[in-house]
């Protein structure tokens, strides 16, 4: 047996050499063919006409194909489209290298699933890599073979658009997270037909945008770089993401698409990434606008010899850098190196092979929004939405009897319900909360009134609501933001609830009925005064296509719901920055001590913290121990809890373990999430859940930069949500 193990794993060791090899010799092959200008071409990336996600600049990109100039487009998609492009570069060019096709494929191509931040509320990491998969297999058939995405960009301002975009808050979550989607679209073969290329984003450190204003300068410490911000991106290197982008803010004074320490010292020296990286749109041109370039040539300069292989959209590439080879500005081994990685990564694609495997008509009719896809996608909304309140429990509605008042315009907005970056996903297909509604209950039983706008002051639609709601027996209310309010280039200066949305609900609560307030919204929002009047709360972000229905579920109990908050919900503006894993400061809050650490108008507590979320059912904690109560370097403690489902509904539970070391040669959070288990525990039911904590559970950044534990003593948590916890303590010797 042993004797044929090892046969095998010569064999197979032998086989991916040679594989290795094949392809060496091919890209080498290739390149000695290759002039400078076709090299050039290669790390030229430009956008289609289709689409627009950026200042639009027009080019004549077939023409650019055609002549070489250009290896790459985004923003094409469709199996014909891309073919008749594909056909361009593999039979009009001299070498007839095909190109690569980019797209934002960020939560779903057709078949649209919840807005990122969304889905992480699923603490479901199987879920969200089947999302990814799903993506995946619908644009791969469209001729797409590289998406950018995942977005991994740890955020914690919430007037930051883009929040809605990433995994959350917290470092850990999102580094579970990043690994899942980088899984889901590239699979266990880039060879495969159906698998596209990762690209994590934005690098590095975007989300911390001063004010949580979009591009804005980011100016943090190494040690929170490293400990906060790059573990998602070292994730997605572990899990072989192929591509990395640049991100648009300065870090350290060193606009990302020019900074040598993140893309080649990191990158490429410790972390080992072996794929390419692209800009950011345009952002080597506006290093002339940060101001560490002079001109054009000059950004063009700092970005190639920087590390940066590929530039998006900026022409900066394609206009100097022959010119900089023939000054000696840049050397032809560092055009060789990034057009190398490009092409490798063509070539494990399979493009060399067939270039038009990727756009497939007859696959894309198939695969594009079919039922399983569908199916999926309203499986992932209903885990991804979160149960804020539920007093006197309001839900689910089970009563069939009941009349209900359906009040808002989100409720009825088909186009809301994707989201920003919703790729090629049309709003028109999408089903709204209404529409849902009506599906799953007596449609005589359901009325509707708008109400208001989401923005603006008209309240000439309020009469109506209240009439239609005084003729109801529950409210159901939908505020939020519309889509264009989260994602790039929309960053807000106050997290309230646009227009005059809170005045309605300030009416409608007069009527004394019980309210139901739906929230669709791409950020954490200011809600306190929202919260307090209405009965139950649920969080649906935006869910995609599936929308109306996965939110019908959860209100008559289909679905129970499960998700947790990925990211803290202040009460006002003023708490922001506010994430749970904070430190202690030396003067903590004491509410009968001035000198201490608080607020003179609202408590340092947020409206709702990291991690919690409700559901139908409800769970007790009891008993938690610890294995051992000392620990060796190196060794593990197991920590166990019971948790009891007191309820009378079947549920899942989000079982969430915390780690707090006391003392340390710098200071330490108060809590940090090392792990998490989603468990089910049918009603009535307790379930004992165990964790293992090791040693590198500890490890963190010590006084001289060093990654490593300190001995000592440590606390561990385990609880429904960060603040909510049993804990206990142990010591590592
Ligand atoms: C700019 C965005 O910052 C980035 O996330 C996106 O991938 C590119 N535009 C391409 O659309």
């Amino acid at each position: 047996m042993k004797k044929i193990l090892l046969i095998l794993t010569g064999a197979l060791l032998f086989f991916s050499c040679t594989k290795k090899s094949e392809q060496e010799l091919f890209i080498s092959d290739l390149m000695n063919k290759m002039t400078l200008q076709e090299k050039i071409g290669q790390l030229v990336l430009f956008s289609s006409d289709w689409d627009v996600t950026g200042p639009t600049i027009k080019g004549n990109y077939e023409k650019d194909i055609r002549e070489g100039k250009c290896g790459a487009i985004f923003n094409a998609f469709t199996a014909d489209y891309t073919r008749k492009l594909q056909q361009v570069a593999v039979e009009k060019t001299r070498l007839g290298i095909p190109l690569i096709f980019g797209y934002d494929v960020i939560h779903g191509h057709r078949t649209i699933f919840p807005i990122s931040l969304g889905e992480s509320a699923s603490w479901d990491l199987k879920a969200m890599e089947e999302s990814a998969r799903v993506a995946a297999i619908e644009a791969s058939a469209e001729g797409i073979q590289w998406t950018f995405a995942p977005m991994v960009d740890i955020a914690r301002d919430p007037r930051w658009g883009r929040v809605s975009e990433g995994a959350g808050e917290d470092t850990y979550l999102g580094c579970q997270i990043a690994k899942a989607r980088v899984k889901g679209f590239q699979g266990d073969d880039l060879s495969k037909n159906n698998t596209i290329l990762a690209c994590a984003k934005h690098f590095a450190a975007y989300g911390a945008a001063q004010a949580g204003r979009d591009y804005n300068t980011v100016d943090i410490s190494e040690r929170v770089l490293r400990e906060t911000y790059l573990p998602p991106f070292k994730a997605c290197v572990d899990e072989g993401a192929a591509t990395f982008m640049t991100s648009f803010n300065e870090l350290d004074g060193v606009p990302s698409s020019g900074n040598k320490y993140l893309l080649k010292d990191i990158l490429r020296d410790e972390w080992k990434f072996d794929g390419f990286v692209v800009t950011d749109y345009t952002s080597i041109n506006e290093m002339v606008k940060h101001g560490i370039s002079k001109d054009d040539y000059d950004a063009g300069k700092l970005a190639i010899n920087s590390g940066v292989d590929m530039d998006m959209q900026g022409t900066i590439y394609y206009n100097y850098l022959e010119k900089m080879v023939k000054n000696n500005d840049v050397s032809e081994a560092t055009i060789d190196n990034a057009c190398r990685n490009i092409l490798n990564l063509k070539y494990k694609l399979g493009l060399f092979e067939d270039p038009y495997r990727y756009c497939d008509a007859e696959r894309e009719k198939k695969v594009v929004m079919c039922d399983e896809h569908i199916a999926k996608a309203r499986e992932v909304a209903g885990k991804s939405i979160v149960l804020l309140k539920n007093a006197k429990s309001t839900l689910p509605v089970v009563d069939k009897t009941k009349r209900i008042a359906v009040i808002g315009a989100l409720a009825t907005s088909k186009e809301d319900m994707i989201g920003s970056w919703s790729a090629a996903g049309d709003g028109k297909k999408s089903v709204t909360l209404l529409e849902g509604l009506k599906k799953q209950y007596l449609q005589h039983r359901i009325t509707y009134a708008k109400g208001c706008e989401v923005s603006g002051n008209d309240k000439s639609g309020f009469a109506k609501a209240i009439r239609t709601a005084r003729n109801s027996d529950v409210i159901i209310l939908t505020l939020g933001e519309s889509k264009w309010m989260s994602g790039e280039a929309a960053s807000r200066s106050n997290i309230n609830l646009p227009g005059v949305q809170s005045d309605l609900l300030v009416e409608l609560k007069k009527l004394h009925k019980p309210i139901v307030l739906v929230l669709m919204n791409g950020r954490p929002l200011a809600i306190e005064k929202e919260v307090s009047m209405s009965d139950a709360v649920l969080e649906t972000w935006y869910l995609g296509t599936t929308a109306g229905d996965a939110i019908a579920d959860v209100i008559f109990g289909k679905v129970n719901p499960s998700a947790k908050l990925p990211i803290t919900f202040p009460r006002n503006l003023g708490q922001v920055p506010i994430f749970y894993n904070c430190k202690n400061t030396g003067r903590p809050f004491d509410k009968n001590n001035k000198y201490t650490s608080k607020y003179l108008d609202v408590d340092n507590t947020p409206l709702f913290p990291f991690g919690y979320g409700l559901s139908y059912s409800s769970f007790e904690y009891f008993n938690l121990k610890l294995s051992e109560y000392k620990m060796n370097e190196g060794g593990t403690i197991k920590a166990s809890v019971s948790i009891k489902n007191t309820s009378k509904y079947d549920g899942t539970e989000i079982v969430q373990l915390y780690i707090q070391d006391l003392v340390g040669s710098v200071t330490r959070p108060l809590k940090e999430l090392k792990a998490f288990k989603k468990v089910f525990i049918p009603k009535g039911e307790t379930k004992h859940i165990t964790f293992d904590i090791s040693t590198d559970d500890l490890k963190f950044y010590r006084r001289d930069m060093t990654f490593g534990t300190e001995k000592g003593e440590f606390k561990v948590f385990i609880g429904t949500n960060s603040s909510n916890t049993l804990e206990a303590k142990f010591t590592l010797q």
